[in-house]
């Protein structure tokens, strides 16, 4: 196995993106990375990353941090529990691990969102453990090199999947080594139409040498997506003011704890359905003077939103208690998800307009 290992760390050697993260081996700021790294691409989470970091420089500065400041720094990464996770996981290492992320494999498994994959990783390339990562990319290289069929998240074959990938980790770099196969996942040994006239390891693959490099892994069987329809109220009063609500609960990791404009599921008859909402839950009459703001989409996890939002000026904003109101755009540290700045960017381009033709 020598000889598979070499040539596949002298091409990440070689080949590796040249990422902020790479350039240091501070446990804290790795771990952040690889938390960043979940559901979102390389190229997004760069900047999120150096801004959190410049911010947040180390655990104690996070663990001090309240936690409007951790979320609205996360600001559009989306999926903000890994934001809060990160948040009480910090904490922890402060109180219970002397500021330093933990060296037991058992002990970061134990740190809220630190999973066996953010723990291997972590453990692997901080602190040069020999454990070996796996994640989709990792999976998908490691199906092909074996011409494994079938679907690679069914538990056994993923345990399987596991254990081959330890056999496999370069015990000597297995920081590096771990990194290599997820770069040749991401970039050479991709979903689909793999690059197997430039991967290093080709003549190793099985799959490539049956010819069904393209055809593996299987295709999973995704649930299906769950659509809905969210209503967004803009009210806008002649200062320009809005109200942003925060709900806890309920929506889960979609807006729980982030100010958002106040809004209700709908399946049809949005217009009607929130200013019922309106005017039973803050005392809005919004009568006749909702203007239809441009539609966006939304999608988290297995829910496509549609975001239906509406204009409605207000002499005065009710007045609620816990609840904010900033001028429309100007959020300052607050908080926001990508879909309530989207239905914020509608609004002012709708505002902008004279209101009469
Ligand atoms: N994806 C998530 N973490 C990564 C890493 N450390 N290197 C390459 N790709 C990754």
């Amino acid at each position: 196995m020598g000889k598979i290992r070499r040539r596949l760390l002298a091409w990440f050697a070689v080949r590796k993106r040249d990422l902020p993260w790479r350039r240091t081996k501070d446990a804290y700021r790795i771990w952040l990375s690889e938390i960043m790294l979940q559901q979102t691409r390389v190229a997004a989470v760069v900047p999120y990353y150096k801004s959190f970091v410049a911010r947040f420089p180390n655990v104690q500065a996070l663990a001090r941090a309240r936690a409007d400041a951790v979320l609205s720094h996360w600001g559009g990464l989306g999926y903000y529990s890994r934001a809060r996770n990160l948040h009480r996981a910090a904490k922890e290492i402060v109180a219970r691990h002397g500021g330093c992320f933990p060296r037991e494999y058992d002990a970061a498994l134990a740190l809220p969102g630190v999973g066996r994959y953010t723990a291997a990783a972590v453990l692997s390339i901080a602190y040069g453990q020999r454990l070996a990562v796996l994640d989709g990319n990792v999976a998908r290289v490691l199906a092909r090199l074996g011409a494994v069929r079938g679907d690679l998240r069914a538990p056994a074959l993923w345990r399987k999947l596991g254990a081959t990938a330890q056999e496999l980790l370069a015990p000597n770099a297995p920081g590096d080594w771990n990194q290599a196969m997820m770069e040749l996942g991401a970039t050479v040994c991709t979903p689909k139409s793999p690059r197997c006239g430039e991967c290093p390891v080709a003549g190793w693959c099985r799959a490539q040498k049956l010819g069904i490099a393209g055809q593996l892994p299987a295709a999973r069987t995704k649930p299906a997506t769950v659509q809905m329809t969210l209503a967004a109220a803009v009210l806008m009063d002649p200062r320009g003011r809005t109200l942003l609500v925060r709900q806890t609960g309920g929506d889960g990791a979609l807006f729980s704890r982030m100010w958002q404009f106040p809004a209700l599921e709908t399946t049809a008859d949005a217009a009607s359905k929130l200013a019922h909402h309106l005017r039973e839950k803050f005392g809005v009459a919004a009568g006749g003077q909702m203007t239809p703001l441009k539609t966006a989409r939304h999608a988290v996890t297995f829910r496509e939103i549609r975001l239906e939002p509406f204009l409605i000026r207000v002499a005065r904003l009710p007045r609620i208690g816990g609840a904010r109101t900033p001028v429309l755009g100007r959020f300052g540290h607050l908080p926001i998800s990508n879909a309530t700045r989207k239905i914020a960017g509608a609004a002012i381009a709708q505002s902008a307009k004279p209101s009469c033709p």
